[in-house]
């Protein structure tokens, strides 16, 4: 039967999957999923790679360039959301993967806004995924947030100037996409008034087998050995 779900993969280790996401990778006829340039591998589809058949099923790499320049994003969204509808209407179940859940930060959200405007009566489900600061949390031993503490979500490869106050209004900061910014992060941290004895963990490539964790002191940070990945996260959490 032709339908769209979109699917939250989890942050890397094909074990946190759900059980609905796998049945409905299992079921699909085609498997549609992002990657950032055509000879560039889509994480999410090696997230489910043992659980293809390609003898049946057809797999489909869209490119969604890193680029902030709206143009070509907008002609990106738009091109890669007709080739989704194209494959629906001629009939498919697809399923479009995509890493960790796919509303928090994911190219599935331009996707879904896309395709509810230019085809408003696909049918369309989400499954959700496990989200990667939740996986670095039990990973880390750290709460995301407990009691009455505030927790602030921070794309770190866009503006900071407002994270200095941010950070002063916040007990749990969560920085994610690119940690190449981090180094700027810390300096923001601590001019805003972050304790020195703060959590300051640092996440790279979960749920891979280049995986790093490092769990120190927002005073104890040298900045040498920070990530230098994309597929990075940083919690500080307020000493
Ligand atoms: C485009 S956002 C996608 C977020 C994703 N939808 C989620 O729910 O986690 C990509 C960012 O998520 C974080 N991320 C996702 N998976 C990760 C992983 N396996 N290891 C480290 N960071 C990850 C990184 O901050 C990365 O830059």
């Amino acid at each position: 039967m032709s339908r769209l779900t979109a699917i939250g993969v989890g942050p890397g280790d094909p074990d946190l999957l759900t059980v609905k996401a796998v049945r409905a990778i299992r079921e699909a006829d085609t498997v549609m999923c992002p990657a950032s340039a055509e000879d560039r591998p889509s994480i999410a589809l090696a997230v489910v790679e043992s659980l293809l058949d390609r003898s049946r099923q057809d797999i489909i790499k869209m490119t969604f360039p890193m680029t902030k320049d709206p143009d070509i994003l907008e002609s990106t969204w738009k091109r890669n959301a007709a080739q989704m509808a194209g494959e629906v209407n001629g009939g498919r179940n697809v399923v479009y993967v995509t890493v960790g859940d796919p509303y928090l930060y994911s190219t599935w959200i331009y996707m879904h806004r896309e395709l509810e405007r230019s085809h408003p009566d696909m049918d369309i489900t989400v499954i959700p995924g496990i989200v990667s600061m939740f996986t670095f949390a039990s990973k880390v031993g750290v709460s995301i947030a407990e009691g009455a503490e505030k927790v602030s979500i921070i794309p770190s490869c866009y503006e900071l100037s407002s994270v200095r106050e941010i950070a002063r209004n916040s007990d749990v900061m969560v920085f994610l996409k690119d940690g190449r910014y981090f180094d700027q992060v810390i300096d923001i941290l601590k001019e805003s008034g972050f304790p020195d004895d703060s959590l300051f963990a640092i996440g790279q490539d979960l749920g891979t087998e280049q995986e790093i964790v490092r769990r120190l002191t927002l005073g104890d940070v040298d900045r040498g050995v920070l990530t230098t990945k994309y597929f990075s996260i940083l919690v500080v959490k307020r000493a």
